[in-house]
């Protein structure tokens, strides 16, 4: 366990934001948590959690606690013909996960390469990418009940995954710290290319039998070519989520839009945000250190010393513009502090 006083948390957001904390306390196990919950420092004061920082933005120092998430490990549980159980500790990094995983010839996550961040916030926001959530390879996670400090172990439907959603957003929101998580990972590998380029890139490479590496590498470059790296733009992935709709809004707009993408789903239209704000002059934007990026039209980036609130109110600008033209709330993915 790390203590700190007044640690600068440039460092520790994608989007770069240089914000302070008054404290900051690292645990590395379950035991240092439960010590932390029990102590006095944590019972004074408001805190967060913090994984990767990879979907916080930052608007202003934090006058409390920051627990920073460092609980390390990959054990595999148990193998069958079909499938590897592995529990991974919730502070590993995602996508040196994944790495790991195809290292071993375990797939299901491949499409989810590069996703920054942690494994334990993984299960959050359910991530996803490329037709892909996490919520098909979740087994169980393991999180720790802040007010007793007692374990629980949830199963897959306990989490009740959405699109970028978990109970841990809502029901449960602010009430558990996850800190492990396991993955039934697939030794039969049915590999997933349907979703964007996957297939043109692996056809321009002629890859005719892909193996889970060859999707990894491939959503990579294409990630790559889209997606600023946080290392040299601030920024936090899509800041929005892609809207859902009615039939019936979907059709009033389709109208005055032929050309708009959408994508059928069980409770209705999604349509790309990117392409919403793209269409309503966004993309690319630039006033001052914030902008909207030039190539994806969904990341805000901070261009260098921008402060979060000047990200929050671009956010804020553009979800007005977007209700006034489409009339369509936009929702924030990132989560704001
Ligand atoms: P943090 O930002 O540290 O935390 C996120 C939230 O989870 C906070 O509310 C935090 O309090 C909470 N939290 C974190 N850890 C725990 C824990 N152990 N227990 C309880 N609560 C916790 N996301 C996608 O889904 N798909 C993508 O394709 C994608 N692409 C991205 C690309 C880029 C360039 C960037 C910067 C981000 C992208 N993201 C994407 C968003 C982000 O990577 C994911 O949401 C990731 O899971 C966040 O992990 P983190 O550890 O950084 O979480
Ligand atoms: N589009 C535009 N202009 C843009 C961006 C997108 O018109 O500037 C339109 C295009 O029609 C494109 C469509 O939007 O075909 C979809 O674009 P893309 O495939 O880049 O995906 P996205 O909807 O913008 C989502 C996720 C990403 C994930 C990718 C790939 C959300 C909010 N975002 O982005 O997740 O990596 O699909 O699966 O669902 C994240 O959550 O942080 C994130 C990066």
């Amino acid at each position: 366990m790390k203590f700190q006083i007044n640690p600068s948390l440039k460092k520790l957001n994608t989007f770069g934001i240089d914000v302070r904390a008054n404290m900051m306390l690292t645990f590395r196990s379950v035991i240092d948590l439960k010590e932390i919950l029990k102590g006095k420092v944590y019972q004074a004061n408001e805190h967060i959690i913090l994984g990767g920082g990879s979907n916080i933005l930052f608007t202003k120092n934090l006058e409390g606690l920051v627990l920073k998430n460092e609980i390390y490990g990959k054990e595999i549980l148990e193998e069958n013909d079909d499938f590897a159980y592995v529990k991974f500790g919730a502070g590993e990094n995602w996508h040196e996960c994944v790495l790991w995983a195809i290292a071993h010839n375990f797939g299901g996550i491949e499409n989810l390469s590069l996703i920054p961040g942690t494994m334990g916030a993984a299960p959050m926001q359910n991530i996803g990418a490329y037709g892909v959530e996490i919520k098909s390879v979740i087994e169980k996670v393991f999180a720790i009940e802040k007010t007793t400090g007692l374990e629980r172990v949830f199963d897959n439907c306990d989490c009740e995954f959405g699109y970028r959603e978990s109970v841990f957003k809502h029901t449960l929101k602010n009430k558990f710290i996850i800190t492990h998580v396991v993955l039934r990972l697939s030794k039969k590998h049915d590999v997933k290319l349907s979703y964007g380029a996957i297939a043109q890139e692996l056809d321009d490479r002629k890859i005719t039998e892909p193996t889970i590496k060859d999707v990894s590498d491939v959503v990579i470059s294409i990630r790559e070519s889209k997606l600023p790296n946080p290392k040299e733009i601030g920024n936090a992935g899509s800041f929005f989520k892609n809207p859902v709709v009615s039939q019936q809004k979907f059709d009033s707009i389709i109208i005055d839009h032929p050309e708009m993408p959408s994508y059928v789903q069980e409770d209705g239209v999604k349509i790309p945000a990117g392409w919403l704000i793209e269409n309503a002059g966004w993309k690319g934007y630039v006033s001052g250190e914030v902008g909207v990026h030039k190539k994806q039209a969904l990341v805000l980036v901070n261009y260098g010393n921008a402060k979060g609130y000047e990200v929050y109110n671009l956010s804020e600008q553009i979800i007005n513009d977007v209700e006034f033209r489409y009339g369509i709330a936009l929702q924030r993915e990132v989560n704001i502090l």
